[in-house]
């Protein structure tokens, strides 16, 4: 096989020290562990403390794990995407300052955010630049400090929401393993459902939207959770049919991890066991661009090369989308 494919080669992870229980939100908001537990999957979530440190900090820390687990040296990287709904800043690319901070020097750098889809974005974006033989090591970078933006005296967002990283390095691949197929989807009626209304360019930031928690994400859950249960598991269904995959073709659903309930219809609806499903939703929460790594960061020793991947994530906006990816290292 000599087509041009993208594999990803290495992968790294890194989520804060500070763990945030179920007991410690039921000091906080009218909320229990047994709600939390049935309605989410949720155990505990981790959570960026220290003042003064944003999503860069953690993309940091989750190339640099890559970097030392791969011996990837930082001046042979040609791009890195940080895919985050949560940039230190609203102007000024998260990524240019976590390329300059790892030794990128060679590199170009820029955001992607596509709300809980930035990640599976921009795995199609890092493939399509490798495939088009252009650059030959893109590293992926999914981030956010979700606790940024997240109102802790809202039991309806507070509880779902962690912070995290992990990092993937794409590269050429010339014997059929990397990425094989996308089917990648938006519907603006989304919008209303999951949003921050504030800080952007129709609701600037005033004192009025500070007093009225504008910046604060607002999720319609019963809402958001009717279209991702459908839309995620179309997707999923619909790459295995048109790639011709059974369910015993596929060894690993990779799905985004917002709810357990809607990561198991997605499973149901493609007819794959529950032991090829990847979940960390219990320690980690919905951290956002960061599921969909840090689950191949927890998963990686027991994936094997030539494994069929399938990556589905549902997120604000709406996007979503699914991805069929062979796996290209044993580690
Ligand atoms: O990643 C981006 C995409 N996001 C998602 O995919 C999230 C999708 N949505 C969801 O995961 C779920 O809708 C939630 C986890 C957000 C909520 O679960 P739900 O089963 O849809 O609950 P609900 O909103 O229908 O609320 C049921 C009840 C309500 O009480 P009443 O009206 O029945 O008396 C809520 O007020 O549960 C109440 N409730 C809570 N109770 C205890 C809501 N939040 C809490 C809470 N603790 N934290």
């Amino acid at each position: 096989m000599s087509e041009l494919k993208a594999a990803i080669t290495a992968v790294g992870a890194y989520v804060p020290d500070y763990v945030l229980t179920n007991k410690e939100l039921e000091t906080m908001v009218d909320t229990n562990d047994e709600w939390i537990t049935s309605r989410t999957g949720i155990k505990e979530r981790h959570i960026l403390k220290e003042e003064g440190k944003g999503t860069s900090y953690l993309a940091i820390k989750a190339a640099q794990n890559l970097m030392e687990k791969s011996g990837l040296n930082p001046e042979d990287i040609d791009l890195v995407i940080v895919a985050s709904a949560t940039p230190d800043m609203p102007v000024a690319a998260t990524a240019t300052y976590v390329a300059s901070e790892i030794g990128a020097k060679n590199a170009f750098s820029y955001d992607l955010q596509a709300a809980c889809s930035s990640f599976l974005y921009g795995m199609s974006v890092a493939s399509a630049y490798i495939e088009s033989g252009r650059y030959k090591k893109v590293l992926l970078i999914g981030a956010d400090k979700m606790s940024s933006i997240i109102d802790y005296t809202d039991r309806t967002t507070c509880i779902i929401f962690g912070d995290g990283a992990g990092a993937v390095l794409f590269e050429p691949n010339q014997e059929g393993y990397g990425l094989q197929d996308e089917f990648l989807r938006t519907d603006g009626i989304g919008r209303e459902f999951l949003k921050i209304e504030a800080g952007g360019s129709i609701l600037p930031a005033s004192e009025e939207t500070v007093r009225n928690k504008k910046h604060f994400v607002y999720q319609d859950g019963k809402n958001v959770f009717k279209y991702a249960v459908s839309n995620m598991a179309d997707v999923a269904a619909r790459i295995m049919d048109r790639n011709d995959l059974s369910r015993e073709d596929v060894q690993w659903l990779v799905p985004h991890q917002a709810n357990k309930r809607i990561i198991d219809a997605t499973a149901n609806r493609m007819g794959v066991e529950s032991e090829k499903v990847m979940v960390n939703i219990h320690k980690y929460g919905n951290t956002t661009s960061a599921t969909l790594p840090l689950l191949l960061a927890d998963y990686e020793k027991q994936l094997k090369k030539g494994d069929n991947l399938i990556f589905a994530a549902f997120g604000g906006g709406f996007t979503w989308g699914s991805i069929y990816l062979k796996w290209a290292y044993n580690s």
